[in-house]
C-alpha cells in the first residue's frame, strides 16, 4: 500500500470523474462478466448497445447456455474477435453443468472459465464480490508504469509478472471494487497514452516516478508488434433470380457458405464464396473492392457480382434467399460489402 493520501485522490478524482455505465450500477456477477467480454476489444461506446441487448435477451446465464450458438454469434455480429462469443457461450454451458449458477463466486473457478483470463476473473471477483484482486488493462499497465517508472514491457511474460507483483502491493485490498474501477477510470479517461498538459494538475502527481522522472509521456513500453500479413480474397456473389412466372417480384437466391477452419479468421461465421490468392491480382478488376484491417492481417477483398440462372452449388455451399441473409452472423467484411451491393437505402 502507498500512503493513504494517493488513494484519497484517486477516490476523490473518480467520485468526480466517472462514467456512469450500466454494468457499474450493478454487483451481478453475470451481467459484469458480460460487459468484460465484450468490452475486452471494444471501445465502451460501441460495447453499449451489444451489452444491453445481450442482457435483454439472456438476462442469466441458464438463458445464455440453452441459446444456439448460431444466434449468440448472430447478437455478436460487427463486434469483431468472434471467439470472445464462442467462449461466452461455452462458458455459460460450464456454469450450468457445474452447478455453478447464477456464477461462480471463487476466484478459480471465474479463472477456469472459457474466455476468462487474469484480468476478467479479477474485474468479476473485485466489481462483483469485492473480493482482492487486482484487474490489470491496458489502462492499469499505463498507470502503473508511469507512477512506478517500470519501463519493461508489460506484454511479455516476465513484464507481466513484474507488474503483478507491483499491482499486489498497490492494490487496497479492503477496497478493491473502488481500487479497480477507479484507477482504470483514471487510466482510460486522464492518465491516457498522450498526456497533453494532464501532468500539469494531476492529483496523482506527487506519487508519480514517472512524472519526476519526465518518463511519463514514454510509458508503457511494448514488446514489437508482429509482422501483419496481407491476404487477397476474392468474394463471388451469385444472384439467381428466378422467374416467378407472374410477372411480379421475382425470388432472388444467393450462394452462402460457413467458414470452417478454427485456426483461421473468422470461424463459424458465414459468407459469400471465397478465393484466396498469394499475391495482389490486377489484371481483373471488381467494381467493389477494399481493405479490412485485423489486429494481424490486412484483407485486400474483392467482390463479384454473378448474375446467373443456376447457382454453382458445391459441397458446404448453402441456398439462400437474399432476405435470408440477415439470419446468418456474417464478418464486418461481408457486412462492409453488403452495404455496397445493397446501396444507401438499408441495411
Ligand atoms: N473496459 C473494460 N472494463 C470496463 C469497465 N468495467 N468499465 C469501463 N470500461 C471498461
Amino acid at each position: 500500500m502507498l500512503n493513504s493520501l494517493f488513494y484519497n485522490r484517486l477516490y476523490e478524482w473518480y467520485e468526480i470523474h466517472h462514467r456512469v455505465l450500466p454494468w457499474r450500477e450493478t454487483q451481478d456477477a453475470y451481467c459484469i462478466w458480460l460487459s468484460e467480454i465484450i468490452l475486452q476489444q471494444t471501445r465502451v461506446a460501441q460495447g453499449m448497445d451489444y451489452y444491453l441487448r445481450f442482457v435483454n435477451r439472456w438476462s442469466t446465464v441458464e438463458s445464455l447456455a440453452s441459446a444456439d450458438e448460431a444466434e449468440v454469434l448472430r447478437e455478436w455480429q460487427g463486434l469483431g474477435y468472434y471467439s470472445r462469443a464462442r467462449n461466452l457461450h461455452k462458458a455459460a454451458q460450464t456454469v450450468v453443468e457445474k452447478g455453478w449458477t447464477p456464477f461462480p463466486t471463487r476466484f478459480e473457478d471465474i479463472r477456469s472459465l472459457p474466455g476468462i483470463g487474469d484480468y476478467t476473473a479479477g474485474a468479476i471477483a473485485s466489481f462483483a464480490y469485492n473480493q482482492p484482486y487486482p484487474a490489470m488493462d491496458g489502462n492499469v499497465y499505463r498507470v502503473v508504469a508511469r507512477l512506478l517508472d517500470i519501463d519493461e514491457a508489460f506484454d511479455t511474460t516476465a513484464g507481466k509478472k513484474l507488474f503483478h507483483q507491483q499491482i499486489d502491493s498497490l492494490l487496497d485490498k479492503e477496497h478493491a471494487r473502488l481500487f479497480n474501477s477507479a484507477i482504470m477510470e483514471f487510466g482510460a479517461l486522464y492518465c491516457t497514452p498522450a498526456l497533453g498538459d494532464n501532468c500539469a494538475t494531476c492529483p496523482l502527481q506527487e506519487f508519480c516516478l514517472g512524472y519526476a522522472h519526465h518518463t511519463a509521456e514514454l510509458l508503457p513500453v511494448r514488446k514489437p508488434r508482429p509482422k501483419v500479413r496481407d491476404r487477397w480474397l476474392d468474394y463471388h456473389v451469385y444472384i439467381c433470380t428466378k422467374d416467378n412466372g407472374q410477372g411480379t417480384t421475382d425470388e432472388m437466391t444467393t450462394l452462402i457458405r460457413r467458414r470452417e477452419n478454427p485456426k483461421d479468421i473468422w470461424y463459424h461465421l458465414y459468407e459469400f464464396p471465397c478465393e484466396e490468392h498469394q499475391s495482389a491480382i490486377t489484371n481483373d478488376p471488381s467494381p467493389i473492392s477494399f481493405t479490412h484491417t485485423l489486429s494481424h492481417q490486412k484483407l485486400h477483398a474483392r467482390f463479384f457480382v454473378h448474375q446467373v440462372s443456376e447457382l454453382p452449388e458445391t459441397e458446404g455451399t448453402i441456398v439462400i434467399r437474399w432476405e435470408e441473409l440477415d439470419d446468418y452472423a456474417l464478418s464486418r467484411l461481408t457486412l462492409r460489402a453488403l452495404d455496397t451491393l445493397r446501396g444507401p437505402q438499408r441495411h
